[in-house]
């Protein structure tokens, strides 16, 4: 995190006042808080204060303070915390903010770092020689599921390769930054899957009766949400270049085959009759705690008793069969094995929890 503190005195204007425009705005925002409130509206005015110069001025802040009659120290605390606020003269068609948090580095952001420096200036905060553009690297701005990211004033850009970055930053250059789609600049719809749905993609696979089907003027709306430039398609290479740096689990499934995959079925349960069933012996005067043996509760423990398994050295002696039998029994899926109560048996019949912690290194539950 950079340090922030406001810009040298020499670049300082020496007043500040909203514009007429701005005026309107300004009395909205306060007018949205409740009576003795209004001090709430400071980031919204300093914001409009930002949007009105192109960055943040000591005036500026200073005037923020008097009109919601707020201490400067107050309205300084917010200005220089958030990185959303310009504390200099920034570039005049776009300031690239590109977060340089692990989940973004993770996924190219130092790619789009190293064309920021090549494209615009080598230091972070310098114009280039037009005075148009400069960059800055910031934290996490919260679109991590789309990452590499860069903030342009208050859009965000993500899913971006150097590629796509610079053709955004080309257009914001020509003064057609409007035109450019904001969030993701991949087939995605905002966090959802490259693609399309993986999941649930199945109708049957809702289960609440009843349920309203949503009309079509509710659909109409929350299409009528997304910015015009989203709903175009984007280009062709950005997807395929971040589909190759995607990583393999986003890759869609084929809901076909998904469908046709047919459903597993439960195993069947085996029979106390089967030749596989574990010898059982009658309830000795001491049995074992079978509950030291990782996996096993009491509920389980009980099972295992009316089975007529007492004693660690019997769980020990189990085969391969043996213990396929009492796992389906218990319809554990394998979790015999896998913790191996064999093993942990053989331990507590051997030498109790000294001779566990021996072999496992630690103590039985
Ligand atoms: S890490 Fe980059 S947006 Fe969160």
């Amino acid at each position: 995190m950079s340090v922030r503190r406001l810009a040298d005195e020499a670049v300082q204007p020496a007043s500040f006042a909203f514009s007429r425009a701005m005026g309107t705005e300004v009395k909205r925002w306060i007018k949205k808080y409740p009576k003795g409130r209004e001090q709430s509206a400071v980031i919204p005015l300093l914001m409009l204060a930002q949007e009105q110069d192109g960055w943040v001025t000591r005036a500026a802040i200073e005037h923020v303070s008097k009109m919601l009659d707020m201490p400067l120290i107050r309205v300084l605390e917010v200005a220089t915390f958030y990185t959303q606020f310009q504390l200099a003269p920034v570039g005049t068609r776009a300031h690239i903010q590109v977060c340089g948090t692990t989940p973004c580095m993770l996924r190219g952001a130092g790619e789009l770092i190293d064309l920021c420096k090549a494209k615009i200036h080598p230091e972070p905060f310098h114009t280039n020689e037009g005075g148009t553009l400069s960059w800055e690297e910031v934290e996490c701005q919260g679109t991590c599921v789309n990452a590499p990211m860069v903030m342009i004033f208050k859009d965000t850009y993500e899913d971006l390769t150097p590629a796509r970055l610079d053709e955004i930053i080309d257009a914001f250059e020509a003064g057609r930054g409007d035109s450019v789609r904001t969030g993701p600049q991949v087939d995605r719809v905002y966090s959802a899957p490259m693609g399309g749905p993986t999941t649930l993609t199945d109708e049957k696979a809702v289960t609440v009766k009843n349920r309203a089907k949503p009309s079509a003027a509710a659909s109409g709306a929350s299409a009528a949400k997304l910015p015009p430039s989203n709903a175009a398609k984007p280009k062709t290479d950005a997807i395929e270049t971040a589909k190759a740096i995607a990583s393999p689990s986003s890759v869609k499934v084929d809901d076909g085959a998904r469908k046709k995959a047919p459903a597993k079925k439960a195993a069947a349960k085996p029979g106390l009759e089967d030749k596989d069933r574990p010898q059982g012996i009658a309830r000795p005067a001491a049995v074992d705690d079978l509950k030291m043996i990782s996996g096993v509760g009491p509920k389980i423990e009980g099972i295992l008793h009316d089975l007529g398994i007492f004693t660690f050295a019997q769980v020990s002696k189990w085969k391969k069969t043996e213990r396929e039998w009492v796992d389906g029994y218990l319809s554990f899926h394998g979790r015999i094995e896998r913790e191996d109560w064999v093993k942990q048996a053989k331990a507590l019949a051997k030498g109790g929890e000294a001779e566990y912690i021996k072999v496992f290194g630690k103590k039985p539950r």
